[in-house]
Formats: C-alpha cells, sequence, structure tokens
C-alpha cells in the first residue's frame, strides 16, 4: 500500500506528464515545447510556484467522464523573472489540445485576480485547440470571464501574451486585448476562422500559415508585435520587454545603474543628407543616441514609415517614437498612426517617458487612406500624445510639416522639452508646394514661370525651412546641434523624473476608434 507521500508524489508525477509521453513526443516532433519546459524558460531558476495543480474538468458528456487530466490544460502559477515577481500560465497542448474548459478558465481567472491583486505581470502563454468542444457554453463563458479580465487589468498591470501554437476563434480576444503579442515563425497562427470556414464563405483559399501565421501578422494586420524565430527567443523577447516596464501603473520602470561618460555623438552631424528629399535610417539616429544596444523594436515590419519601441537613455527606459524618412519618406498614414497612438499608450499607462524623433513630411494623400478613415486613424496618435501624462521630448531632425507637425508630440499639445536641430524645417509644408499655391498668379504671369518659381521657392525655404521661427516664439525650446543631443536628453528626463500631471476627472476619455 502506498504512504501518504507516495500518493502525492504520484499525482504530481502524474499532473507534470499533462496528457502523456506520447503527446509530449507529438508536441516536441512539431518543434514545440511543453507549457512546463516553456515556464521553466521564462522563470527565474527554481522560482516556479504552481497553483491548481490537481484541478480537474467537472464535464460528463462525450465520454469525458472518464478521461481526465491532472491540472486540466493549463499550468498556472507565480515566479520571478530577473528578481520581479511574475504570474504565468501556460496552456498545455497535450492535454485536449490546450482546448479551454470551465475550469481551465477557473485557473487563469484565478492566477489574473492574484496578478491584479498584488499588482505584477501577467504572462500568457497559449498553444490551444480553442473551445473545449464538449463543453459547449461553459467553454464560452470561461473566455468571457478571462476578457471581462484582460480588461479590467489594462492600464494597471503589464499583460503580455505569447502565441506558441494555435489560437482560433473567441480565444484570439484575449491576446488582442494584452498589452502585447508575441508570436513564434511557422509553429504558430491566429485567425478568428480558420481556412476551412473561409474557403466556404468567401471562396478564398488561403494555407494557416497565410491567413494567420507570425509573418502575417506581423507584416500585414499588425496583430504580432514580435515575431520571433523560435520559442526560445519568444520567451527572451519577453523577458526584454519585461526588463524595461514597471511592476504595475503606480510603480516606476526599472532604473539602471548609469556611470556619466562622454555623451558627445559627432556621427550624428553628418546623418542628416544635404538634400532634404534623400532617405536616411532614423534607427540610426536612435542608436546613436540611447545607451548602447539598448533599442527594443516593437512591430519591427509593420508599418515600417514609423520606428517605435523601448530603450534606455542614461539607464532610464523610455518609449522611442521616430518617424523613419527611409520608409515612404516618413510619412503618416493609417497604420502608421495606430501603431505609434498604441505604443505611446502604452508608455503613458506604464509611466514610461516618451521620446520622439520627428522627421515627417505629413500625412499619406490618397483614397484609399482616406475612405479607409486616415481622419479617425490619424486622430488617435494625436489624441494619445494629447493625452500622455508622462514626461516627453521631441527632437525634430529635419521636417515638420502641416498637421503633422502638431501630431508628433509638439509642445502645444503637451511636450514637455522641445528641441530641432539646425536641419529642421517646420512648416506648413515643402517650399515647392508652397510657392506654387501662395504665387500662384505671381508664376503665372511671369515671363519665365520656371526661374520664377524657383526664386519664390528660396524665398519660402529661406524664411520658414528653418527652426527659428518656432524658436522665435518658443515652440522649440533649444536649437541644438546633433552631436549634443544624447547628452540634452540625459539631461532632460532627468530634469523631469518628478513631472506631475494629471487629466481632468473622468470616467474614461473617447479616443477615436
Ligand atoms: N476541444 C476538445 N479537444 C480538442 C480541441 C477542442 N477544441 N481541439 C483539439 N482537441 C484535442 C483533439 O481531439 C486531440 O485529442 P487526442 O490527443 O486525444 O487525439 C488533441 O486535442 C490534439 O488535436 P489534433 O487535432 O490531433 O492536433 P493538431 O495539431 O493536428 O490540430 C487544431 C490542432 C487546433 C488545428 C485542431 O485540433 C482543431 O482544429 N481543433 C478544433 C478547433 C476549434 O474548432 N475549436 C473550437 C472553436 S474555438
Amino acid at each position: 500500500k502506498l504512504s501518504k507521500a507516495d500518493i502525492l508524489s504520484q499525482k504530481n508525477a502524474e499532473a507534470e506528464l499533462g496528457g502523456g509521453q506520447k503527446r509530449i513526443d507529438a508536441q516536441h516532433n512539431k518543434g514545440k515545447l511543453t507549457a512546463r519546459e516553456r515556464i521553466a524558460l521564462l522563470v527565474d531558476e527554481g522560482s516556479f510556484e504552481e497553483i491548481g495543480k490537481f484541478v480537474m474538468h467537472r464535464t460528463r458528456d462525450f465520454g469525458l467522464d472518464k478521461e481526465h487530466y491532472l491540472g486540466d490544460g493549463v499550468v498556472t502559477g507565480y515566479g520571478t523573472v530577473n528578481g520581479r515577481l511574475v504570474y504565468v500560465f501556460a496552456q498545455d497542448f497535450t492535454v485536449f489540445g490546450g482546448a479551454l474548459s470551465e475550469t481551465h478558465a477557473e485557473k487563469i481567472c484565478k492566477l489574473m485576480d492574484l496578478a491584479l491583486q498584488n499588482g505584477a505581470p501577467l504572462v500568457g502563454l497559449n498553444d490551444s485547440g480553442g473551445a473545449r468542444i464538449q463543453e459547449g457554453v461553459l467553454s464560452l463563458a470561461g473566455y468571457a470571464d478571462i476578457f471581462y479580465r484582460n480588461t479590467r487589468a489594462s492600464g494597471v498591470i503589464p499583460q503580455l501574451s505569447a502565441v506558441m501554437g494555435p489560437c482560433a476563434g473567441g480565444a484570439v480576444y484575449s491576446p488582442a486585448i494584452t498589452d502585447f503579442i508575441f508570436m513564434v515563425e511557422n509553429t504558430s497562427y491566429m485567425f478568428v476562422t480558420g481556412p476551412n470556414v473561409v474557403k466556404t464563405v468567401t471562396h478564398e483559399t488561403v494555407t494557416a500559415e497565410e491567413l494567420g501565421g507570425a509573418s502575417t501578422h506581423s507584416t500585414k494586420s499588425g496583430v504580432t508585435h514580435f515575431s520571433c524565430e523560435n520559442e526560445l527567443t519568444c520567451i527572451q523577447n519577453i523577458k526584454q520587454v519585461l526588463s524595461y516596464i514597471p511592476q504595475n501603473c503606480e510603480d516606476e520602470p526599472p532604473m539602471l545603474a548609469y556611470e556619466p561618460a562622454d555623451e558627445s555623438r559627432p556621427g550624428l552631424n553628418d546623418i542628416i543628407p544635404a538634400n532634404p528629399n534623400q532617405p536616411y535610417d532614423m534607427r540610426e539616429v536612435i542608436e546613436e543616441l540611447v545607451d548602447a544596444g539598448s533599442f527594443m523594436e516593437v512591430h519591427r515590419n509593420f508599418a515600417e514609415n514609423i520606428v517605435v519601441g523601448f530603450a534606455r537613455i542614461g539607464g532610464r527606459s523610455i518609449g522611442v517614437v521616430g518617424n523613419q524618412p527611409a520608409v515612404l519618406a516618413g510619412v503618416l498614414d493609417i497604420h502608421a498612426s495606430t501603431k505609434a497612438a498604441r505604443f505611446v499608450r502604452f508608455c503613458d499607462c506604464f509611466n514610461v517617458p516618451l521620446l520622439v524623433l520627428e522627421d515627417v513630411p505629413g500625412f499619406l494623400p490618397g483614397t484609399d487612406q482616406e475612405w479607409n478613415g486616415i481622419i479617425t486613424n490619424g486622430a488617435k496618435l494625436l489624441y494619445a500624445f494629447c493625452e500622455a501624462t508622462v514626461p516627453r521630448v521631441t527632437v525634430i531632425t529635419r521636417k515638420a510639416y502641416g498637421g503633422a507637425y502638431d501630431v508628433m508630440n509638439s509642445k502645444h499639445i503637451g511636450a514637455d522639452m522641445n528641441y530641432a536641430w539646425p536641419s529642421a524645417e517646420i512648416a506648413v509644408m515643402g517650399a515647392s508646394g508652397a510657392a506654387e499655391i501662395i504665387f500662384k498668379r505671381e508664376i503665372a504671369e511671369a515671363e519665365d514661370p520656371q526661374t520664377k518659381l524657383q526664386e519664390k521657392v528660396l524665398e519660402y525655404t529661406e524664411k520658414f525651412a528653418n527652426p527659428y521661427r518656432a524658436a522665435n516664439r518658443g515652440y522649440i525650446d533649444e536649437v541644438i546641434m546633433p552631436h549634443q543631443t544624447r547628452q540634452k536628453l540625459i539631461r532632460a528626463f532627468t530634469m523631469l523624473e518628478n513631472k506631475v500631471a494629471t487629466l481632468p476627472k473622468k470616467k474614461h476619455g473617447n479616443i477615436p476608434l
């Protein structure tokens, strides 16, 4: 007869085997890790404490009363990542394909409640065939319980979702509500309806990977923020994001020790091409400005005309938003606006100061943009900046044209410090467009219209294609040489570290969605 201690260890061993060795092997053969292996990679060694290891489902239908697995397809618990508390759940594909039952959902909800009450990030590792089909509406109720908690926790604690296998139907909406989605290339997919339903309804033939794989969602839809080569890099990316952000909205981001050094960056003096229509890579500017190797780009392959990501400057965590002149001349379009707006709002939720690097010729013209709502979508970015109360610093490197000048963290909408390089052109539009409009008649009536136009372009350029008009008004706090920028930023963010700014009392704002 087994001793009480033996019974316990037997049960522990059973729970740890999930759906059994055969299914674990099948998981490995697909290039996927098990739920427990993933958690082990995420948390500090020996720090994981499991909750609800012996939970079982309560279904009686379709023979499930004879099929039980301890833990019911999800491993939940808490541990530390680089010494800081996190709550984590990992769906176990070896048990009913990780399908979500009533009890599986209850375990996740219990964890979410703990995370919210104790103010620490929640990491979800998703790998699931969706609703536990044998349970019907009980499973749907479980999803809704999770969505509700995701929403209530939004802006209170960081919520990170990795998709490391299937994630289809209603299941997609929990990751969608969370702050960041990480997907693994070739082994994960997300869609509301799968290829078979798509075929029936729209007659399109498409594979799961094409419809909702990591490459699709990191380039076309922007649903995922990080497309990761494999599961290990996926977990590493999660850990890196956690390193920039605080535990909750009342906490400050971690500050790394920093030894002041020579902060001059002479390389930046030559980065702006002599010809204002020639591109350069804003990533190079970011790399020069921030602490070496600290830039982590978010949404790297989506809406590449704007660059967003986390970095450190003088050891301090910041969020960077930069127009990208190397792609579409850095214009703002629908995707760039929504991408940046969401990032700005994340940073503002979690006390991450914002650095904006501006070189923007305006909004992208065209029927496609207008008919798909560039007005509403561009307004999201404007709204996000207007609303943000974190320290906000802008550097105009070159173009700051038209309404886009206002949108990109201008002084007028609450930025704290606004710098411009001598190459800055702060105007309603580019000089040639402007000259053609305001001197239309003069040019038309001139003996040599082409020479006249050039003359007028020059006149407009001299007057407005510089930062001094704006600096005369105090819209620019200082015109600085590029090489001084890093030093100025370190000092400005230090000066702003105790900033207090509040919004008028309200239930919540009504961002144009
Ligand atoms: N409910 C209950 N069990 C499920 C399930 C679900 N939603 N999804 C998968 N399973 C079970 C399978 O029956 C199988 O059980 P077994 O190990 O006892 O044979 C196991 O999980 C693995 O599934 P399998 O189909 O063999 O894996 P796969 O990698 O070939 O395919 C899916 C994975 C997710 C594509 C496929 O299982 C699927 O289409 N599932 C249903 C998705 C769905 O419609 N969900 C409901 C609506 S949200």
